[in-house]
């Protein structure tokens, strides 16, 4: 026994002895606390002596073969868990489906307590321990994770760290005027600093939840809310904090979560006078995260939500030497891939590709195309204005077109957070109702269908050729449309997100093999997708990608090369039919028709894609 303590002593100091310098100097940096970082680090030890050998086994799997998330089989499915299978035991129950569904992680979305009525989708956690009743338990989640390894899947969930819940312990003892839990918000008893915030810091909910501060009477005192009025912003300032939500993120990593989604991040340090979005000190904490997970649960990786333009998400890699997320949202290219849907102009969505694919291999992109929030407009506002699109009025377009208010638009979905002010608004909707699939089962329209259907898959394909991993919303992978349901909801009434929120259709699911319904075309094809992409080497992480000129603005190319071989992707975003040449002389396989073509020349019905391999 002894043997085996010291054994395992010795993995941690050797980690430790790896970083120790590093996240020493940015602790004290941060904070200059020499107690608060000596209980930081009795803490990561204790955190690591609890770890599982399970999981133990798995930190030196990964720590062997530190790419793992990068491989070539990884597909992410974002789900809720009520919505998808009603608790967690409900979930492990439906692991074959996810299996069936070629994914290799899955999100949970937020699972822990969180108040009723005052949850924004569970992004209010009031207790970081406890799993919200009607899903499960602490232990429900644990055993899930346990059979998710079993059975070769990952498990991500959201690490809400900018806020807590007003109902959550520190802030009800805020609330209360205890100075020490005061201290772990921001609290101030005049209108003046808030007022000085307001000049300089922009609002996330302008319509749903204007301003950043909350004015609590019970105490005379204003709180910080960037989001919603009860979602408190934590005071990073105050290494409690920090301190704090390390374990707690430990505490997760313990559960055997695989990947931790950090919600927010780029909110986390805020300072006077500046927009309090990506400051310094948010790297620097982010970071040291990197290396207490290193330290103490390897097998975890770190995805960053930053919702934010390229030139600001790529910091938040941090650098070879010294990294902070191993992957990160790509959210730009998403926006853009959704303008390039509504002009039929693939040139900025070409500049944006480019651009990623620009990088070093080393930055992992998760691609997607709908996820459980709003589409946020965050465009290359200076490119499109040369080509005579101007900001607002373009917005203005996108939401019309989204909306299915402009003539000729089968998409449908709602706006969301419209700002009468800045004329601003997002959009909300599914991928199969922005595609055409809603409007087109309504009208019961076959030539429609067949042309939305056609859309979704090409949009797929075009996805799964970029560089970076591919992540489904729960839903898609059987076209699932918007549902309207939650306007008949009191709590969820004035959040159009909750359109793309639907529960699952499992009665719709049963058809995913049918190829004659809507469901089996989406499923299948994607299936085959899927698993091409989990066989191919050329569409792994380690192929080069980048775009090629087609000479038609309205197609988009994309090219994979890899030892020796080469692949062509050609994509379609308009309603006519195509013919087009490809850029290199060769015998090309066309791996969806599985056609042989004896020359370069290839036509592409409307919304048509092809991936040709030679
Ligand atoms: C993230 C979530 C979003 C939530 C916000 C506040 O952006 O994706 O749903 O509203 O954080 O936690």
């Amino acid at each position: 026994m002894a043997g085996r303590v010291k054994k395992s002593d010795q993995e941690f100091k050797a980690r430790m002895a790896k970083h120790e310098d590093e996240l020493k100097w940015l602790y004290m940096e941060l904070y200059q606390n020499d107690s608060m970082y000596a209980e930081l680090c009795s803490q990561m030890y204790e955190y690591y002596t609890r770890r599982k050998a399970a999981l133990k086994k798995r930190d030196r799997e990964r720590e062997a073969d530190p790419q793992w998330y990068r491989r070539k089989d990884m597909l992410g499915m974002m789900l809720y868990i009520d919505n998808f299978a009603g608790n967690l035991k409900g979930v492990q129950k439906k692991l074959d489906y996810i299996k069936e569904s070629n994914v290799s992680f899955i999100h949970l979305m937020p699972f822990l307590d969180t108040v009723k009525g005052k949850s924004d989708g569970g992004y209010a956690v009031a207790d970081f321990r406890k799993v919200r009743p009607d899903l499960g338990t602490m232990e429900d989640l644990a055993r899930l994770s346990a059979k998710c390894h079993e059975m070769g899947i990952d498990v991500c969930m959201d690490f809400v760290m900018n806020h807590t819940s007003e109902e959550h312990e520190w802030a009800v003892r805020a609330r209360h005027g205890e100075g020490e839990y005061m201290s772990r918000y921001f609290f101030y008893d005049n209108p003046q600093i808030p007022a000085e915030f307001e000049k300089t810091v922009p609002q996330v909910f302008p319509t749903t939840a204007p301003g950043n501060f909350t004015w609590l009477p019970e105490i005379g005192h204003y709180v910080m809310t960037t989001f919603y009025p009860y979602q408190w912003d934590l005071n990073y300032g105050n290494p409690r904090v920090f301190n704090e939500m390390m374990y707690n993120f430990l505490f997760f990593a313990n559960q055997g979560m695989d990947i931790i989604r950090i919600d927010a991040v780029p909110y986390i340090w805020k300072e006077l006078g500046t927009s309090c979005r990506n400051l310094k000190q948010v790297h620097t904490i982010v970071r040291m995260m990197r290396i207490i997970g290193e330290i103490v649960c390897p097998a975890v990786a770190l995805l960053g939500e930053v919702v934010m333009e390229p030139e600001k998400v790529v910091p938040y890699f941090g650098t070879v030497d010294k990294p902070e997320c191993h992957m990160l949202y790509n959210v730009t290219t998403m926006a853009t891939t959704w303008h390039t849907v509504a002009v039929h102009d693939t040139r900025l969505l070409k500049k944006q590709l480019d651009i990623v694919n620009g990088l070093p291999k080393e930055y992992t992109f998760l691609n997607y195309l709908r996820c459980h929030d709003d589409i946020g407009w965050g465009l290359d506002y200076d490119t499109l204005k040369q080509w005579n699109m101007d900001e607002i009025p373009h917005k203005q377009y996108l939401n019309d077109y989204f909306t299915g208010k402009f003539p000729g638009s089968e998409s449908r979905g709602e706006l969301y957070n419209d700002d009468p002010v800045t004329k601003d608004a997002r959009f909300c909707g599914t991928t199969a109702s922005m595609c055409g699939i809603e409007s087109a089962g309504f009208e019961q329209n076959d030539a429609k269908m067949e042309k939305a259907i056609r859309k979704d898959l090409m949009l797929h394909a075009y996805m799964f050729m970029q560089a970076g991993i591919p992540m489904i919303y729960s839903g898609d992978e059987i076209g699932q449309v918007n549902d309207y349901t939650y306007k008949e909801d009191e709590e969820k009434r004035a959040d159009s997100r909750y359109i793309h929120r639907g529960a699952f259709k499992w009665e719709l699911a049963e058809n995913r093999h049918d190829r004659t319904t809507v469901e089996g075309q989406i499923f299948e094809s994607l299936s085959y997708m899927e698993q091409l992409r989990a066989q191919e080497d050329i569409l792994g992480p380690d192929a080069e990608v980048s775009t090629w000129e087609t000479g038609d603005q309205e197609v988009l190319g994309i090219t994979r090369r890899w030892n020796g071989q080469t692949m062509f992707g050609i994509f379609n975003f308009t309603d006519c039919n195509k013919e087009l040449t490809l850029p290199e002389d060769g015998r090309y396989r066309e791996l969806f028709s599985g056609e042989i073509l004896e020359d370069r020349t290839i036509t592409l019905p409307h919304y048509g894609y092809a991936w040709c391999l030679k």
